[in-house]
């Protein structure tokens, strides 16, 4: 039996004015757009934007394009279903975002595509809704195609899509000089693409690389790993979730001193380092959340330095809350379990490289100047080590002052100024203690250890001993060299 139904559609005008108000941030729903872009495979995208008069936000791609009646179903709201299998590299999830991005910046959104020879265009204009109170799309025809902004960007492609926001009013409202207000705006909007899209700008295995441009001007990669310098403390984990994989790759940051100004800024600034810390969430690459730990544990000043990478598939959409702006993303239970584990070990390691610069200090292959003891009862004692090389040479050749120089040792560790260390080092104040040795101090100081032995073989040893010792294992070049040059035995 068929019960009684009414066709109840949304009436437009209340509709569109209401989902306006999603809550888009102009660099989300920019990076929204962007999203289409790439999906449809483009390797250059310009973003274009001018403030004076009919002002306008342009986005022009080479991808595939669309037909003329696939941009009138591009344009429909809820144009693909969200439980509907994607494509692989499919950034779209809820057929909203091309719409909802727009409208929430603008009141006019014109979508102009090259494909197959022809170009076509449709436009939503809220006005026009308002006026005729119906979901009526405009189509425009060729004399209204040209005359809209950067279409002379779009003709001479191939293949392409030119997005055009018009009537600017949610960008203006409450501003008095409005193409000020719009370029700094629109510098938020390059920070945010450099960082959301910095895989795509920096091109990887299976990535085509893309140049993006804001008013022609490229926008960067902002590595938030900074993967060259970073140490990656363990390697990739793979969460195995119905058949599709998460990876889950930890990285430490280099201590603040050993990074530079412009890699700070990069990272977020001296603020944003802290603030940034925890999980980067990519869905298919491109950033989705960033500096959160999902509660998972608290952000604090000794993990600031870790950030830890999770990629997941398209195809594990279902199982993430993800919300249309696609700018929260909350994990499974499932992986929310494993990334438990892996922050433990995680921020063991963060803690070490603030507390205690850099893994050599720690690597136990290696003799140390400073050994770290860690006592069952009475916690961590740091030590100068009385077996290094340069202690025990003194040592050897001094025995007379051999006690005066134990006190002095053990005054040294008794009264190192750890409260005001740790000040300093969660201030992130550049501590110029860890300076650079300089070369020749370092030769000399091989040398003169070395004069104290008589054979080779025994200063063949020695020399070996020295390779593996702090400061000298960190210049093994010029140490071969100077064994090269015979300079040293
Ligand atoms: N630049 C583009 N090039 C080619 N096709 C596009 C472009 N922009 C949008 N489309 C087409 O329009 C459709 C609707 O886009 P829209 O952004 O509204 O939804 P979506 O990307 O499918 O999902 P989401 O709401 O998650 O973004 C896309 O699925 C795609 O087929
Ligand atoms: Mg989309």
């Amino acid at each position: 039996m068929f019960m009684k139904t009414i066709n109840l559609p949304p009436y437009a005008p209340t509709l569109m004015e209401s989902t306006r108000a999603i809550g888009y941030s102009v660099e989300a729903a920019i990076a929204d757009i962007i999203d289409n872009s790439l999906t449809a495979q483009a390797t250059k995208i310009d973003i274009d934007f001018f403030p004076i008069g009919d002002e306008y936000i342009a986005i022009i791609d080479n991808g595939y394009g669309m037909t003329s009646d696939q941009i009138t179903t591009a344009m429909q709201y809820g144009s693909k279903n969200p439980n509907e299998v994607r494509d692989l590299n499919d950034l779209g999830r809820y057929g909203l975002g091309l719409k909802t991005a727009s409208l929430s910046q603008c009141r006019k959104l014109s979508v102009i595509s090259v494909c197959q020879g022809q170009i076509s265009g449709r436009q939503w204009d809220l006005d026009f809704i308002q006026e005729v109170g119906e979901w009526s799309l405009l189509v425009l025809d060729y004399e209204d195609i040209v005359k809209l902004p950067c279409i002379e960007k779009l003709k001479p492609l191939e293949k392409g899509t030119l997005v055009i926001w018009q009537n600017l009013d949610k960008l203006s409202i409450g501003e008095i000089d409005f193409a000020a207000s719009l370029g700094k705006k629109m510098d938020i909007v390059r920070d945010h693409l450099s960082l959301v899209f910095h895989r795509y700008l920096t091109g990887e295995p299976g990535l085509k690389k893309v140049e993006l441009r804001i008013n022609e001007r490229p926008v960067i990669a902002a590595d938030p790993f900074l993967t060259n310098k970073s140490t990656q403390i363990m390697d990739a984990e793979i969460i195995n979730l119905r058949g599709d994989q998460v990876i889950v790759k930890p990285y430490i940051l280099p201590h603040i001193s050993k990074i530079s100004e412009a890699e700070i800024k990069a990272l977020g600034g001296k603020e944003g380092l802290r603030r940034q810390q925890g999980f980067y969430v990519y869905r298919n690459k491109r950033l989705l959340v960033w500096g959160t730990w999902f509660r998972l544990m608290r952000q604090g000043d000794l993990s600031k330095l870790a950030r830890v990478q999770v990629d997941i598939p398209n195809s594990l959409d279902d199982l993430w809350t993800l919300d249309i702006k696609k700018s929260t993303a909350i994990p499974p239970e499932e992986v929310r379990r494993n990334l438990s584990n892996i922050i433990k070990k995680i921020t063991d390691g963060s803690k070490r490289t603030w507390t205690f610069r850099g893994k050599k200090e720690m690597d136990d292959s290696r003799t140390h100047l400073w050994n770290r003891i860690k006592a069952r009862d009475c916690g961590i004692f740091y030590e100068i080590n009385r077996d290094h090389l340069m202690v025990d040479e003194i040592f050897r050749k001094y025995p007379e002052i051999k006690s005066q120089l134990k006190n002095l040792l053990c005054q040294i560790e008794g009264t190192i100024p750890l409260n005001q260390l740790y000040i300093d080092l969660t201030n992130d104040e550049k501590i110029n203690n860890d300076i650079h040795i300089d070369e020749t101090m370092i030769m000399e100081t091989i040398k003169s250890i070395l004069d104290d032995f008589e054979s080779t073989d025994t200063k063949t040893a020695m020399l070996d001993n020295l390779k593996i010792t702090d400061p000298f294992c960190e210049y093994l070049d010029i140490i071969d060299q100077a064994i090269e040059n015979g300079e040293l035995i």
